[in-house]
């Protein structure tokens, strides 16, 4: 039985990863600070019968207290999403980075050797693409003009011919293109030294777009298939920016819990750091998450607004084949009985 303390584990990922970690046997517990960005409800003492330290990671003294005795931390916390704007910076920055940075001092101090860091597709950027002349081409960032004048798909650098999307894999450069993506970035590259310095393990899921049960309603840092659905809650038409043909590889939430599980498994098996995309290696349109969203719950159809965020990138799909050559994890929920469920199930107030 390994002890596994889970930060972040009051969140709608963590906990899912918490009760996948106890049904497989292992001690869990918990550490969540309710951060407000997440949270609109006190919480609770335990989350799916593990118990729930009330701790914020850069409280150094009382994190200390909460790591006595781990085998491995699993790394859940962060502010997700867009935000509302800049004056959300230093909040991103002081929870995702700073507050890796003093776990990843304190898990040294304690001789803790594993840790799982949950980190996400953003810090990729745009996905990869192909040009018939020019092959492989990593587009810049999209411009206002451009988008303003509907011209959402990225074009070649050279000859500006239409590009093909393609499967990014974990060799990409990373490109982030948001404060969030850059915090993501620094917490792996902080990980990383951490593993070069303590002789540690650490296993890096990059999540692409997660869903399922227990998502939190609409908040500015709520991901798309949350905002569609308390839409459609609401009996408002899911609004689909651009036109809808932006791809995402939409993964669900218990197989995001699986990959947790085996990368567990994996930082007791092999040192230093190691990146994977957990997703499900296949592309859906927003446009068709919205429409299947609206047919699944018998809501009004999604209306295509042409509406554009600058922060956003075009398509990212994930080459699957890392995570299951390496930790033998495949992604088992179909899009179609995902979304049906998920369509149904409840949101997090
Ligand atoms: C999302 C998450 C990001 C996470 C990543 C991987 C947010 C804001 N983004 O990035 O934190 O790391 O998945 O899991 O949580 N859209 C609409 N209508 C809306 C809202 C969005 O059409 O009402 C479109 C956007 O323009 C975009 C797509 O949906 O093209 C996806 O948006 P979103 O889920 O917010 O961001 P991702 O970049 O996919």
């Amino acid at each position: 039985m390994t002890r596994i303390l889970v930060t972040g584990g009051a969140g709608f990922i963590g906990t899912h990863v918490v009760a996948a970690l106890h049904d497989a046997g292992h001690h869990v517990s918990v550490v969540d600070c309710g951060h407000p960005g997440a949270h609109r409800e006190p919480l609770k003492d335990t989350v799916a019968g593990a118990p729930l330290h009330r701790v914020d990671l850069r409280d150094r003294a009382a994190l200390a207290g909460v790591l006595a005795g781990i085998d491995v931390v699993v790394h859940q916390a962060a502010m997700v999403g867009l935000g509302v704007d800049l004056g959300d910076l230093p909040e991103y920055v002081g929870c995702n980075d700073l507050g890796t940075a003093v776990l990843l001092a304190e898990m040294a101090r304690a001789r803790i050797p594993r840790l799982v860091l949950a980190s996400s597709m953003v810090v990729y950027g745009e996905g990869t693409y192909e040009c018939p002349r020019h092959g492989p081409v990593r587009p810049a960032p999209r411009t206002v003009a451009d988008l303003t004048a509907g011209r959402f798909d990225p074009t070649c650098t050279s000859c500006d011919a239409a590009l093909a999307p393609g499967l990014v894999d974990e060799d990409t450069p990373l490109d982030p293109r948001s404060v969030y993506a850059a915090t993501k970035v620094a917490q792996e590259h902080l990980a990383a030294a951490w593993a070069r310095q303590t002789g540690g393990a650490v296993v890096a899921l990059r999540y692409h777009n997660v869903y399922g049960p227990g998502m939190p309603r609409d908040t500015p840092y709520s991901g798309v298939a949350a905002i569609f659905r308390s839409a459609l809650e609401a009996g408002r038409a899911p609004r689909v920016f651009e036109d809808g043909g932006q791809r995402r590889d939409f993964v669900h939430v218990r197989d995001v819990a699986s990959a947790n599980l085996a990368a567990v498994a994996a930082t007791g098996t092999r040192g230093g750091f190691r990146a994977y995309n957990i997703a499900s290696g296949r592309a859906a349109t927003i446009g068709d998450l919205a429409a299947g969203l609206a047919l699944a719950s018998g809501g009004p159809a999604p209306v295509v607004t042409g509406e554009f965020r600058l922060g956003d990138v075009r398509h990212v799909v994930a080459a699957p084949a890392r995570a299951a050559a390496e930790l033998g994890f495949r992604a088992q929920v179909g899009l179609a009985d995902g979304v049906a469920e998920f369509a149904r199930a409840a949101l997090r107030g």
